[in-house]
């Protein structure tokens, strides 16, 4: 007994301390210990609790990094919901937005604003019960995020147990906060150099990787990867709480970290002039950020503007000017597509901005080069948008070289050297040769990739090398590739257990449903948003392969680019080969839709009015008929059902009185899914 409560007392004085260097070291920046001295403490603690389990509880440091593996991140629906800004660019924007304000408040309001930076991460909500660490969520789409508790508890600058304020009594039985999880660039750029050395992908930016780790299924290698959060709100608390200022403070009295790069204005101008000032500190920050986000202060303020759509009225982002860097151009290449587009890519000679350096940047087509008048030699001006890839958005015309060399097109393929060809109504150059290798790679890296059949670790790297050593060729080899394991483990770098990962990872794609392989193919102009479209009007690929132009042509969406590409696509007697092997691998190319489903609206007529709420009118139309009904739009005697949406027309009186049979959209839905 005695001997435990000496162990309760020296557990608790150890969790004293290591919190305390936890706030020095991630709170205050200013560590007062070596890691190897902290590290040492953690080590005692851990020893002391494991011979004495009973004593752990789940605010002890040690509980930050759970063992458990995350099989699956659990929907959770926010209470209130998480909403996103309105972008402003200009002082303009930004007055209007003030107008917007006073205009929405009574005159006698006098209107103060908070301005905050805009940290670039990843937003979480993160509930304490009773003062302890309870949950934590992804933002996801603003009303249902992913739960990420045991990623979200590994963070240091998230506490584990609220340090309750002394100088005010504050309710803590229920609070959820809300802040954003960044990486910061340094341990970003350590990652992505560690990435690079494994041979794994490299994340595009810190808010990439920071997203990506909140979504990883081992606690383990989150708690690794050094993420922190600053803290900006605690929802709901209007009643207690009267300023986004006084939640501020409090959010740091709870013993989050909240950014010091903040200030209370007493009007617009005051606030666009702190703006101003934050973006000339942008590049001094250790962490990234893309604007300012301006807040009425006041809470009661904010509950009487309200929101709109998404958006709050009583916030807005600043956004800073995306940011730039000077170049040479040192030769232009040009790269073969899947489709054999040829594209110009530009050489240049590295260079850093905004967390990576720069070697190359697509410039998309020859007239690019012609509009804004680029040569080889030049001074050219990048950018970097809200994306990962540069752009060049310009030249230095005053600093040209006489020497500077004008781009011309290739006039054979770089890679095959078959003859190039301009379709008259578009302006990119085309490799006519559909066997030319980069269009092999091209194809097949686009087949395994993540929005088509998910292919895990088939990227560039491996394809290349299969490509090379005459493995690969059309997509149905890849079903093939078990046949030739030990040839591929013996191939350089590759092991045994890569290999059979890889092959599980191509067995697993089987199983993607029609739309996606439908997609995979690389039919031209089939992107994934036409290839969902035609999945679920279509219900297998015989469907669509037998079907005429002007049937496809119907859909709605989809226009003729589509339609006759398709149509030369499946005219392709080796394309339909590759199907073929492909069905007999076992490769989805029916719908999910119960093929019975497809007649069960056989010649009915229907009327719509009123607008629906989960369909869109196009979208209900489509519907109908892909299950063989009509849809007209005047009711008479004919007409089987009259759909009502809210506030309908004429037609409802009209039906009534023929006594058609009406029904609401409820009813359609259901019908639908009959
Ligand atoms: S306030 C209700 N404050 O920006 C307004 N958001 O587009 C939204 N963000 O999803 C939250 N820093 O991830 C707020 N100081 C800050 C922020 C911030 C970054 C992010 C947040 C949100 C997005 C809004």
């Amino acid at each position: 007994m005695g001997m435990s409560i000496q162990a309760q007392k020296k557990i608790e004085e150890l969790r004293k301390q290591i919190l305390d260097h936890d706030h020095k070291y991630y709170v205050l920046a200013d560590p007062v210990i070596s890691d190897s001295e902290y590290d040492m403490l953690v080590k005692e603690l851990e020893k002391l609790e494991s011979e004495n389990p009973d004593l752990i509880t789940p605010d002890s440091p040690t509980q930050r990094v759970g063992k458990d593996l995350t099989k699956v991140f659990n929907p959770v629906q926010h209470k209130i919901p998480m909403l996103s800004l309105a972008n402003t660019y200009s002082e303009e924007d930004l007055f209007d937005f003030d107008r917007r304000v006073k205009e929405g408040l009574p005159e006698s309001e006098t209107i103060r604003y908070v301005v905050e930076l805009k940290i670039d991460g990843a937003s979480v909500s993160i509930h304490y019960i009773n003062g302890y660490l309870q949950s934590g969520a992804t933002r996801g789409d603003g009303v249902i995020g992913e739960e990420i508790t045991a990623n979200v508890k590994t963070i240091k600058t998230v506490p584990l147990r609220l340090k309750i304020p002394s100088s005010r009594t504050y309710p803590i039985n229920d609070i959820e906060v809300r802040g954003e999880i960044y990486m910061k660039i340094g341990d970003f750029l350590k990652l992505n150099k560690e990435r690079e050395i494994a041979g794994e992908k490299l994340f595009a930016n810190p808010r990439n990787s920071a997203a990506g780790t909140l979504k990883m299924q081992d606690p383990r290698i989150v708690s690794k990867r050094k993420l922190s959060m600053f803290a900006y709100s605690i929802v709901g608390n209007e009643e207690v709480v009267s300023s986004q200022s006084e939640n501020l403070k409090l959010l740091s009295e709870f013993g989050f970290v909240v950014n010091p790069e903040t200030k209370l204005c007493s009007d617009i101008h005051e606030a666009l002039e702190f703006c101003r000032k934050l973006e000339t500190k942008r590049e001094s920050l250790p962490y990234e950020i893309d604007g300012a986000v301006i807040k009425v202060n006041s809470l009661k303020q904010q509950k009487i503007l309200g929101n709109i759509a998404k958006s709050p009225r009583w916030a807005v982002a600043y956004k800073f000017k995306a940011r730039q860097a000077f170049s040479r151009l040192n030769d232009i290449t040009w790269q073969v597509g899947r489709t054999g587009t040829i594209t110009p890519v530009a050489e240049l000679e590295p260079v850093f901005l905004s967390g990576s350096t720069i070697s190359r940047a697509t410039l998309h087509n020859f007239d690019e080069i012609k509009r804004k008048d680029i040569r080889i030699g030049d001074k050219v001006i990048l950018e970097k948008g809200g994306d990962v890839i540069p752009k060049i958005v310009g030249v230095v015309l005053k600093e040209r070289d006489i020497n500077s060399k004008p781009i011309v097109p290739p006039s054979k393929c770089p890679v095959c050297g078959s003859n190039l060809f301009k379709p008259e109504d578009e302006v990119a150059l085309y490799c006519e040769n559909s066997e030319c290798p980069a269009q092999i790679r091209g194809r097949l890296e686009h087949f395994a990739s993540r929005g088509a059949m998910d292919i895990e670790g088939l990227g560039e790297a491996l394809i290349n090398i299969f490509v090379d050593k005459g493995l690969l060729n059309t997509y149905d080899e890849i079903y093939n590739l078990k046949n030739h394991r030990k040839e591929l483990i013996d191939i350089e770098r590759l092991g045994a257990k890569s290999i059979d990962k890889l092959l599980n990872a191509i067995e697993k794609s089987k199983k993607q449903p029609f739309s996606k392989v439908l997609y995979a193919l690389g039919i031209r102009y089939v992107g994934a948003g036409a290839a969902k479209k035609l999945a679920s009007w279509f219900n297998s690929i015989d469907e669509l392969i037998s079907a005429p132009e002007e049937e496809i042509l119907g859909i709605h969406e989809i226009g003729e680019s589509i339609s006759q590409s398709i149509k030369t696509f499946f005219s392709n007697v080796k394309n339909l080969q590759i199907i073929e092997r492909l069905k007999s691998d076992g490769l989805v190319f029916k719908s999910e839709k119960k093929l019975l489903n497809k007649n069960v609206l056989l010649n009915k007529t229907f009327v719509l009015t009123g607008s629906l709420s989960e369909l869109s009118r196009e979208e209900a139309k489509d519907k109908i008929i892909a299950l063989g009904g009509k849809v007209i739009s005047s009711i008479s005697k004919k007409t089987d059902y009259l759909v009502v949406g809210e506030k309908p027309g004429s037609k409802f009186d009209k039906a009534k009185a023929l006594a058609i049979k009406i029904i609401n959209e409820k009813e359609f839905i259901e019908l639908l899914n009959e």
